[in-house]
């Protein structure tokens, strides 16, 4: 059962996102998008920004992106509403461009908030930008489908959907990563580390 003072504070959290006016990508959305799931997850998807249909819909990876991912975790018996989702920065960047790195700063206090409330076993990052967020260090070529440990958190590199829609040649390593998720999942349901609230992110915002 979802404890009530999570929820709350999840709901706090997210209602400050909705009306964030922090960086100018407020100013060009419909909607801020400020994820989406149960406060008690074990598993955190962050992706990178919200597009067209996020801005629309303020849903997280609701698009082409979105219909590919609730496929790949159909996959490992998990449905969206088993998982929570969201991205690096909650306002679509105008025309779909990278978020710039002030944008990145300024959401991420909200990130960091989130992860403390929803205190997930895994954070799966998807794509260049949540993984450079997280693990400055790592290259995606060598660490995808692999838990890394670091600063008490288990993350869990994978390439972004959108990457393997664009490159079908991606999908079968994308399904096989998310098997080696399940894996993962299991292992950690049977020795369970302790539950000790992971330590906030170390403050080095060096992209690439
Ligand atoms: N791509 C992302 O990174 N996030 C979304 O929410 C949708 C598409």
């Amino acid at each position: 059962m979802p404890d009530t003072t999570q929820q709350s504070l999840l709901e706090e959290i997210n209602a400050e996102i909705r009306v964030c006016t922090k960086c100018s990508l407020h100013e060009s959305r419909t909607n801020a998008v400020p994820g989406s799931g149960p406060v008690n997850a074990d598993i955190m998807f962050v992706g990178e920004a919200p597009g067209f249909h996020e801005d629309q819909h303020a849903e997280p990876f609701v698009g082409a992106s979105g219909k590919y991912l609730t496929d790949l975790l159909a996959g490992i018996g998990l449905k969206r509403s088993d998982v929570y989702i969201t991205n690096i920065v909650r306002c679509r960047p105008p025309g779909n461009r990278d978020p710039f790195l002030s944008e990145i700063e300024a959401c991420e206090p909200y990130l960091e908030r989130q992860i403390q409330v929803i205190k997930p076993r895994i954070i799966a990052t998807l794509g260049r930008f949540s993984m450079a967020y997280f693990l400055p260090k790592a290259q995606i070529s060598k660490v995808h489908g692999q838990p890394v440990r670091e600063g008490g958190r288990v993350f869990f590199p994978l390439f972004h959907p959108a990457a393997a829609l664009r490159d079908p040649g991606l999908r079968d390593v994308m399904a096989a990563d998310f098997q080696k998720m399940k894996a993962l999942i299991e292992e950690l349901e049977q020795n369970p580390p302790d539950d000790s609230p992971p330590p906030p992110k170390p403050k080095q915002l060096s992209l690439f």
